[in-house]
């Protein structure tokens, strides 16, 4: 496969989402980079980007099936592997990369224990004085309630749970605990205080040693305007977030970021990969709210638009990989990135597939990122295959910049039931205008 002159690289991105598209593109920018392979990928990934395709032929389609999806890739030539999804990454994909010597950007199984299991990762930071949300284990059910519930392991984002009533709670403690409704994943909770404050996404890169964080995001949870409604798997970032201040990004390392990856370090878990780090400041300081041991979505779409040209990605991960972190150039432009996700009506909750997409070219500095698309082989067709969508990301050298144009990019994209927010970044924009009249009191967290 041909790419830039110069290139060589071939790579393997894993997963189907937004987040996977946006690594491709990013990665097929790169002037190292000949092709990028997408397993199993979307209806973006498969046409519409210059040497990027999905993996689908042969064997490798069969399911999870990772030690065949390395031998693919070995035939291939592919020399780097860049994991998605966190269950591919909690079910150690890597060794298999390991064994057919391709460098693959996902911690080990030991460090990744920070996302698969939630009781490890609060005792983790308890003993590494993290400071996170208090928590204890409850005989009684009256004082219980107060708190957050959450499943030990990976429950596809729905195992937590913020109960207002005695009955909700009990609800909730029983659906895991006896009735299993999260399988293994909910064998124990964690009960923990919950935590009034704004939370910001901060996705962080490690070599085992170095570490280098790209600028905070704000994701925006729940289905409905103005943070009402089920919680989704994000229906839309905006990066960098204008209210945490330089002095509260350096409180975070200090307090959370340095000592999250000395203590991996100290226990013989070092961290290699991606660790996103959702925060919540709060009136006392900025506490650690969960780890994940991969990309966010959707906080990776903003994060690749912002990546400067120079940034070579992939040289990036394969210095992870290979503990040399401290020597490439990693640098973000000046400006901000909006992105909104469109999504089928109905999600979170049931929803219905296979509705007829129309795409109109979208304005200048957008990208529409597929996620749950599909192209229909008999007729070309582009058909909706999933509850999130698009994510349609904007660059903006203003907030406001970037806000109008991932909005006007959302209207590029047509289908049955299209659902999106049209409140992504009011938080943001809030801070600046009060920031213009002179109200100053919001900046006082520094
Ligand atoms: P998690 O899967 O742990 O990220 O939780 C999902 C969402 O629930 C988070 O993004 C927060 O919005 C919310 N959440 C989780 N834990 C807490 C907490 N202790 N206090 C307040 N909100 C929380
Ligand atoms: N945006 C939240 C996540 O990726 O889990």
């Amino acid at each position: 496969m041909s790419g830039l002159p110069g290139s060589h690289l071939d790579v393997l991105v894993v997963g189907k989402g937004a987040r996977e598209h946006a690594l491709a593109w990013k990665l097929s920018q790169t002037p190292s980079v000949k092709h990028v392979y997408v397993y199993p990928g979307n209806g973006g990934t498969q046409k519409g980007v210059p040497n990027v395709s999905n993996l689908t032929e042969g064997p490798v389609d069969q399911g999870r099936n990772y030690e065949h999806l390395a031998r693919t890739a070995k035939s291939l030539n592919v020399e780097l592997a860049v994991i998605g999804p966190d269950n591919v990454v909690v079910n150690r994909i890597e060794e298999y990369f390991c064994h057919v010597a391709i460098p693959c950007f996902a911690p080990s199984k030991a460090a990744a224990e920070l996302e698969g299991s939630k009781v490890f990762a609060k005792a983790f930071m308890d003993r590494h004085n993290i400071p996170t949300a208090s928590h204890r284990s409850f005989s009684d059910v009256e004082a219980a309630i107060t708190y957050v519930i959450k499943a030990d392991g990976l429950t596809a984002g729905k195992g937590v749970a913020l109960p207002e009533t005695t009955t909700e709670a009990l609800a909730e403690l029983r659906g895991i605990l006896q009735d299993e409704k999260f399988g293994v994943a909910g064998l124990s909770v964690v009960i923990e205080e919950y935590m009034e404050g704004d939370e910001i996404s901060l996705l962080t890169f490690s070599d085992g040693t170095t570490f280098r964080s790209l600028p905070s995001g704000q994701d925006h949870k729940r289905i409905g305007e103005g943070n009402t409604g089920l919680n989704t798997g994000g229906m839309g970032v905006y990066s960098p977030v204008p209210f945490v201040t330089r002095s509260t990004l350096d409180q975070v390392d200090r307090e959370i970021i340095e000592p999250t990856f000395a203590g991996l370090r100290a226990e013989g878990r070092p961290f290699v990969g991606l660790l996103f780090t959702g925060i919540m400041i709060t009136p006392v300081g900025p506490k650690v709210i969960e780890y994940n041991v991969r990309f966010g979505d959707p906080e990776t779409q903003s994060s690749m638009i912002l990546l400067s040209d120079d940034t070579d990605l992939a040289a990036v991960l394969l210095s992870c990989t290979a503990g040399t972190l401290d020597q490439v150039r990693l640098d973000v432009r000046p400006g901000f990135a909006c992105n909104v996700v469109v999504a089928s009506g109905g999600y979170p909750g049931p929803y219905t597939i296979g509705k007829e997409i129309v795409l109109k070219p979208s304005p200048a500095g957008v990208m529409v990122f597929h996620a749950g698309t599909k192209r229909d082989e008999s007729d070309g067709s582009l058909r909706t295959a999933g509850g999130r969508v698009f994510s349609v990301t904007a660059f903006g050298t203003t907030l406001r910049e970037a806000v109008d144009k991932a909005c006007q990019g959302v209207q590029s994209v047509h289908f049955d039931g299209i659902v999106f927010r049209k409140d992504i970044a009011a938080q943001g924009l809030v801070i600046f205008v009060r920031e213009s009249l002179g109200i100053a009191d919001v900046f006082n967290n520094d």
